[in-house]
């Protein structure tokens, strides 16, 4: 098995252009407007509108008008203020394609073409994620990631796009985090049918055959659309996923082996594929002995590393501590973090965590290119909006630490090109509602309106120095 080494091609972005200092949304989180210009309907707006899994009146139809020129200048105008040169925003595939293959809507094609030029004007780079999380509801009821069908779904609206953006847009996101939304969806039917009360977010072992299969369809879905990618030839083009990678920490020595079946699970079952050409003989043999019916086909992983992604998206929050709960069982792990901190896994400050994963990609995954694609925290206690400041001083902490632990993960010569804050806005965090706020822009959700936390302020004046330093 090779792990070829990734020196980023010479007329790659990334070379061609300053570092990208940004922040990220996605369109159910803060556009609102469900309904307009001819959308159809997400499996979103279908779980928290029909069945209300976030709560009544808790949902995306209105969320932080963003897909409102008129609101969206102004919110580019203060990323632009801040100092930010790129932005990671996601498109709606429910808007583009409203039942998910066939009819394309054009008005949703003008809207974010617009959009693009608009960011472009005020001098930053669109970094354009295609899914994150809004299937159209009409693929979903044909079996959605469950399918094999699915592939061929998103390469139709994949094609879509690039034929539509390959002349504004550089940097594609195919999907963002698909570990986790695939165990949010599930988590969502079973909260809408009524059978479980809360999400979770790491797969759990009665899932995990319809998990790792979908993984698999959502992989081999990503390197078709890569496959189409290149066929277009963008000058400087750059392909790739955002992954949520955790660092596994095994919280005493007998936990040693469970941590390194759960980083098999979380992190080399995407790894290995893309940059190795194989899926992790651990886990497979995990589901052979299990009996578990994994659809894999003689080819698969091969064709996901020959796809071609040009970069890896990382979204970092926090390691997973591991501990093995019992050792008759194989898959019964006790990850404590997960339950008391603030916002679940995001609460945890472990910039050092950071740089051993990005040295780590750079030693056993051949130093590919990076790009961060999300970093960031919520604290609640914090957000508050005081004689019209919000004086987030863990946040402003915790990114300006994740900032250090990248520098010095360069330093040491991996290859990352990007740091993107989730989220620029305090936005819909999903079925938890609108309480847990991730952003470094405070939204008063009732009027819209936008005050700078000491964060975004922080985090502006830090690439300000940067800049100067250049
Ligand atoms: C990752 C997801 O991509 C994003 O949608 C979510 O809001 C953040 N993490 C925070 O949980």
């Amino acid at each position: 098995m090779t792990t070829t080494a990734q020196t980023p091609e010479k007329n790659s972005f990334f070379l061609q252009h300053p570092f990208l200092w940004g922040a990220a949304s996605a369109s159910y989180q803060v556009e609102g407007f469900h309904k307009a210009d001819g959308k159809g309907r997400s499996i979103w707006d279908v779980w928290m509108n029909d069945k209300q899994i976030g709560g009544k009146g808790v949902n995306g139809n209105e969320a932080i008008h963003f897909y409102d020129r008129t609101q969206y200048l102004k919110d580019i105008r203060l990323l632009k203020q801040l100092g930010l040169n790129s932005y990671r925003f996601s498109i709606s595939w429910p808007r583009i394609l409203p039942d998910g293959t066939g009819a394309i809507n054009r008005q949703a094609i003008d809207h974010y073409r617009l959009f693009i030029k608009d960011l472009r004007a005020a001098g930053i780079e669109p970094v354009m994620t295609l899914y994150h999380w809004d299937m159209p509801y009409n693929l979903y009821q044909k079996g959605g990631w469950d399918s094999r069908e699915s592939i061929q779904w998103f390469t139709e609206y994949a094609k879509v796009v690039f034929e539509h953006f390959n002349d504004l847009v550089k940097i594609y996101v195919l999907s963002n985090e698909m570990l986790v939304e695939t165990d949010i969806s599930l988590m969502a039917e079973e909260l809408a049918a009524g059978r479980k009360s809360t999400l979770q977010i790491l797969p759990q072992p009665e899932n995990l055959e319809r998990v790792l299969n979908q993984f698999n369809h959502k992989l081999l879905a990503a390197a078709a659309a890569a496959e189409i990618f290149h066929t277009y030839h963008i000058p400087q083009g750059e392909v790739g996923m955002a992954f949520p990678l955790f660092p596994t920490i095994a919280v005493n020595t007998a936990s040693s082996a469970a941590a390194a079946f759960v980083d098999g699970i979380l992190n080399r079952w995407f790894l290995d594929p893309i940059y190795k050409g194989t899926y992790p003989v651990d886990i497979l043999d995990y589901a052979r002995q299990h009996h578990l019916n994994i659809n894999i086909q003689p080819g698969d992983a091969q064709r996901i590393k020959q796809a071609g992604f040009t970069y890896l998206g990382i979204n970092y929050y926090a390691p997973i501590p591991v501990q093995q709960e019992d050792t008759s069982s194989s898959y019964q792990l006790i990850i404590p973090q997960l339950h008391n901190t603030d916002y679940a896994y995001n609460g945890a400050n472990r910039p050092d965590q950071l740089e051993r994963l990005l040295l780590r990609i750079k030693d056993e995954y051949g130093n590919p290119p990076v790009v961060i694609t999300e970093n960031g925290a919520g604290f609640p206690e914090e957000d508050q909006l005081l004689n019209g400041k919000v004086s987030d001083k863990r946040r402003t902490a915790y990114i300006l630490n994740h900032i250090n632990a990248m520098q010095s993960a360069i330093s040491k010569g991996a290859h990352v090109y990007g740091y993107h804050v989730w989220s620029s806005h305090d936005n819909l965090e999903w079925s938890f509602g609108y309480d847990r706020r991730f952003g470094m822009i405070y939204v008063d959700f009732a009027t819209q309106q936008r005050t700078l936390k000491e964060s975004a302020i922080e985090y502006g004046n830090y690439i300000k120095k940067e800049n100067s330093q250049k």
